[in-house]
């Protein structure tokens, strides 16, 4: 009965032997200086995990690796308690009572996500942002089983895990000190965290919604939503996703007195380490899956792009995404002209805060033209093959090609890219042409991400080449046609 545990902490004295302490802070160093010189090129190229499990009176290092470009390494540590004892007064809830049978705690570690699985009499408190394991099997555990995690999908990305809050989930005796239940519900939960990069509608689809869609859509609804960094703004954002999501209000938990007790929580939420991505191969969903749920959520009408063929009516509609701050277009009128005259119905539109609206407009659209931004998330409403032109600023191809270029293949969407020259990039009229900013964008990977970012992201605007650009358009026409 006792044995998985066994498993788990022979498994991470091996770990540990084999590592040393001198691995291990070489290790951390290792993750830091990544953090602060590499962050953009972090990814799926330099995978590391690491994980301190603490348990009462040792520290106990489970895994501290790096492998190879594309893997995913997976560590789990797993406690299983069989409760086979009946009590009497329990009888009057046999649903429960089934549920608690088998009590289990398992926890996975990957390369950007890190969750937990629970069954059992689970008890969450708020407060103290523990969630317990009551089990009458517990004292057969010579220590208490524990594990702390921050339930945001991004782990390997510093800058956002500061905000996100801390929970621990602990295996204990009924019978020792376990905060008893002051409400009790009968379906799963799901804790997760609304802090980290939520603000910015990349990071709210990649690193939340994709990620809950694939933790909790297996539940059809009947799910409690347990949010810790509570960000009301967000939740009426994205209401449309989350009542589709889980039938049940939203529990804010953070300031909760109550002791709230479930059959089963799950606590962060699975996630594929690429960007807008499921792996169908691992879970049982695909991106298709995912943006049906999307049509389905806000009520999209358009499944297909329009197919151009004698006699149509309609012209293909093309959107230019706009941006106001920073890499936007500044000759936007000039391009704008260019796509009527390749026979589009143009739209000009800036992304914007009503997901409703929004989401309607981009599904009309049959071409989606944008500079890389946050706002190319939008491409999740477009119809099934609809094209997709991503504009790539200047030392800019790497996050283009993975925060967008890649998953839009996934999404059964038709991708081109057109990557600026130096002279279509307003870095042009900043820097003299000789200056290390200008110079190969390799040299770029040197730098620290806010300069970085300070630069290449948030000083760059577009003055697009029309007649550099057509091929590109003209080959958005032809896939429209295939
Ligand atoms: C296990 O944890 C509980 C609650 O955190 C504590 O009261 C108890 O003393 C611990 N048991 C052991 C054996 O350390
Ligand atoms: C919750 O359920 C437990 C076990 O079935 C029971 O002992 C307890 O009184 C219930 N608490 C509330 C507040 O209903």
């Amino acid at each position: 009965m006792i044995y998985d545990t066994v498993l788990a902490k022979s498994f991470s004295r091996y770990e540990q032997k084999k590592l040393g302490y001198g691995a291990f802070v070489s290790c951390l160093f290792i993750v830091f200086s990544l953090c602060t010189v590499f962050k953009p090129y972090l990814g799926p190229v330099h995978v590391l995990n690491l994980k301190l499990f603490i348990g009462v009176d040792t520290k106990m290092l489970i895994t501290g690796s790096s492998s190879q470009i594309g893997k995913v390494k997976e560590n789990k540590a797993k406690v299983v308690v069989e409760d086979t004892g009946s009590s009497p007064q329990m009888d009057k809830n046999k649903v429960e009572r089934k549920e608690t049978e088998k009590e289990e705690l398992l926890c996975t570690s990957e390369e950007r996500t890190e969750f937990c699985q629970a069954r059992g009499d689970i008890r969450v408190q708020g407060k103290s942002s523990t969630v317990y394991i009551a089990s009458s099997k517990a004292t057969m555990l010579e220590k208490n089983m524990s594990w702390s995690l921050k339930p945001y999908a991004r782990r390997d990305d510093a800058g956002a895990m500061t905000s996100v809050r801390e929970w621990t989930l602990k295996v204990v005796n009924v019978n020792q000190k376990v905060p008893q239940c002051t409400q009790n519900h009968s379906i799963p939960a799901v804790v997760f965290s609304t802090g980290g990069y939520t603000g910015n509608h990349f990071h709210e689809f990649t690193d939340i919604l994709i990620p809950l869609f694939l933790t909790a859509r297996q539940f059809n609804g009947k799910v409690q939503f347990i949010i810790t960094n509570k960000r009301p703004w967000w939740i009426s954002k994205h209401e449309s996703l989350l009542k589709k999501l889980s039938h049940y209000e939203i529990m804010d938990i953070d300031e909760d007195d109550e002791v709230h007790c479930f059959p089963r929580v799950n606590v962060g939420l699975k996630r594929h380490h690429k960007e807008l991505s499921i792996d169908p191969q691992k879970h049982s969903y695909s991106m298709k899956d995912f943006r049906a749920f999307l049509r389905s959520s806000y009520a999209l009408k358009r499944l297909e792009a329009i197919k151009i063929i004698n006699g149509q009516h309609r012209k293909p509609r093309l959107m230019i995404l706009s941006r106001k701050r920073s890499r936007s277009f500044i000759n936007t009128d000039e391009i704008e002209k260019m796509a009527k005259s390749f026979g589009f119905d143009v739209i000009v539109m800036e992304a914007g805060r009503s997901m409703w609206g929004f989401a309607h407009v981009v599904n009309s659209c049959d071409v989606l033209l944008g500079v890389h931004g946050a706002g190319l998330t939008n491409i999740l409403f477009l119809p099934e093959n609809a094209v997709f032109i991503q504009v790539v600023p200047y030392a800019l191809e790497w996050l283009a090609t993975n925060d967008f270029g890649m998953p839009s293949k996934d999404m059964n969407i038709k991708y081109l890219e057109y990557k600026i020259s130096l002279e279509e990039s307003t870095l042009v009229e900043q820097y003299p042409v000789d200056h290390m900013f200008m110079k190969d964008p390799s040299v770029i990977g040197k730098m620290g991400w806010q300069e970085f970012k300070s630069v290449y992201l948030d000083k760059q605007n577009i003055k697009l080449d029309v007649d550099r650009f057509k091929p590109t358009l003209q080959r958005a026409l032809e896939l429209l046609n295939k």
